[in-house]
């Protein structure tokens, strides 16, 4: 089968969160599995650094647009592991500062910049081979599934090839105003609240969810919890209408990365059985931040995250002036909404011997603190699905997380200290305070947290399954269009 994969971000050359390293493991995966991947991202200036002179493969593809063509150029990133990836090169779009927004806001062409994306991936397919199908991932790409089924592709080829669509965060839909039908050229009729139209805006993901020959999503939680309105931001309607072909699939691990055994970024390797370089990372860890005297006793707690809304920081900030009086040190990695890089700075500026925020992207300390911490902090208002509890299992970092969407699926609580993990319910910083009043009770045993570590060290949730399961799917919609 041949499955092209056009999507927003892929490690290593452009990541955000964790949708880059799905959508760099999944396919490298369903190669090993004998099927043919290519893959399409934007020409980021990040990217470009990275791959200066990426060969040209397409030098001209037409993008039409209501007054004018576009040009792009699709570019050959190499093949890595079995899976060829190409580069939509647009310099006027993509060679810019970050790849979604400036600190002020979102850039205000991003319906162009990613509609452009999505119809230059269709258009190079045409030319490079037309894929069995195309598998689209997030609002940014979901317009590929509508392009497919506009008049404008009435193409008797196009028009048999299914497009799968993956939610990673309904949380983020890419709304914009009418004239992007117009901008994008699409028919009006698709201008409709059964099809794009929601709250007098195109809504990218929504368009995805309707045209898409299945939907699924990160976590079978979260694909429970998006047909509500708690959860669905305004989408639960149309995702109940479509919930007989929506699915959710747990994530993988890509254990090549994420695995202390070979990791090379940590101080020292461990494994279940030899746990002696757990301690050395720790040492490690704790020297990055700037601890020090930190006493065995004291446990390591770890946040490595975008700093947004969804991730629960403003309940991280509620508890922290109780959570100072434990036996603890908090050490967070991220970087994101400036509100948040703000206010974690200035905790950590009222607690210097406690608490400890590097805010930046640094894939290198991302391990460091897998690794070397103790517990993983990670209590999330909505958890699409989240990889950093599952890379944290596989650390004998033991997480501590609010039960949502996939932390839900991933993380067991038991009240005798048996389970994986310790998790929450309610969205609130006495119900945050307690699981972790537990995990520091736990932790003081130290017989019983080891063994806690290594039962979450010997679970296996590498992609080979998941990436099954999306080959059932595929399957599924190529032989429903043909
Ligand atoms: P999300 O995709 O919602 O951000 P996930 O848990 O699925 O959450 O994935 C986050 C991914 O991004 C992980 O691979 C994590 O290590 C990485 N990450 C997040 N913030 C940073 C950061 N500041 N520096 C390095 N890696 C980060
Ligand atoms: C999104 C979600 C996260 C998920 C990731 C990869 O960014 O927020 O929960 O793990 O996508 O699917």
């Amino acid at each position: 089968m041949h499955i092209v994969f056009a999507a927003s971000e892929c490690a290593p050359w452009a990541k955000t969160g964790g949708l880059a390293d799905v959508v760099s493991a999944l396919p490298r995966t369903l190669v090993k599995l004998g099927h043919k991947i290519s893959v399409f991202i934007p020409y980021y200036r990040q990217v470009a650094k990275a791959v200066p002179r990426a060969p040209v493969v397409l030098p001209s593809v037409t993008i039409p647009y209501p007054s004018y063509n576009r040009f792009v150029r699709i570019l050959d990133g190499g093949v890595t592991e079995g899976v060829q990836m190409y580069f939509v090169d647009c310099p006027e779009f993509f060679d810019r500062e970050s790849f979604y927004s400036t600190p002020s806001g979102d850039y205000p062409d991003n319906a162009e910049r990613f509609g452009l994306l999505s119809r230059a991936v269709i258009e190079a397919s045409k030319v490079l081979g037309i894929p069995d199908v195309f598998h689209v991932h997030d609002w940014q790409t979901a317009m590929l599934a509508v392009l497919l089924r506009s008049t404008y592709y009435f193409d008797p080829v196009l028009r048999r090839v299914p497009a799968l669509l993956t939610i990673h965060n309904a949380g983020y839909q890419g709304w914009f105003p009418p004239q992007t039908m117009e901008t994008l050229l699409l028919p009006w009729d698709m201008f409709t609240f059964d099809k794009l139209e929601q709250n007098d805006k195109v809504n990218f993901l929504k368009g995805g969810i309707v045209y898409a020959d299945a939907v699924t999503t990160v976590s079978r939680t979260y694909a429970e919890e998006i047909k509500t309105p708690e959860f669905g931001s305004g989408l639960e309607g149309v995702l109940q209408q479509r919930s007989g072909d929506l699915v959710g699939i747990l994530n993988g691990v890509d254990y090549e990365e994420w695995d202390p055994a070979i990791d090379p970024h940590i101080a020292a390797h461990y494994t279940a059985d030899d746990l002696a370089g757990k301690r050395e990372c720790r040492r490690d860890l704790l020297h990055a931040f700037g601890l020090r005297d930190v006493k065995d006793e004291t446990a390591v707690i770890g946040v490595v995250s975008r700093f947004a809304t969804q991730k629960g920081f403003d309940l991280i900030v509620e508890v922290m002036d109780r959570l100072v009086q434990e036996d603890m040190v908090l050490v967070m990695l991220g970087n994101g909404e400036e509100y948040y890089e703000r206010l974690l700075t200035e905790m950590a500026a009222r607690y210097p011997s406690k608490v400890k925020v590097q805010v930046k992207y640094d894939n290198v300390m991302a391990h460091k603190v897998e690794a070397g911490a103790d517990m993983f902090l990670m209590p999330s208002r909505y958890e699409p699905c989240g990889l950093n509890q599952i890379y944290s299992l596989k650390y004998g970092t033991v997480p501590v997380v609010r039960a949502t969407g996939g932390l839900e699926d991933t993380i067991d609580e038991q009240p005798d200290g048996g389970g994986n993990g310790f998790k929450f319910w309610g969205y609130s910083a006495d119900a945050l305070m307690d699981a972790l009043h537990r995990a520091l009770t736990v932790f003081r045993d130290k017989e019983a947290w080891t063994k806690m570590m290594q039962r979450g060290m010997a679970q296996d949730f590498a992609w080979d399954k998941p990436a099954q399961e999306y080959l059932r799917i595929y399957e599924r919609v190529i032989q429903n269009r043909s």
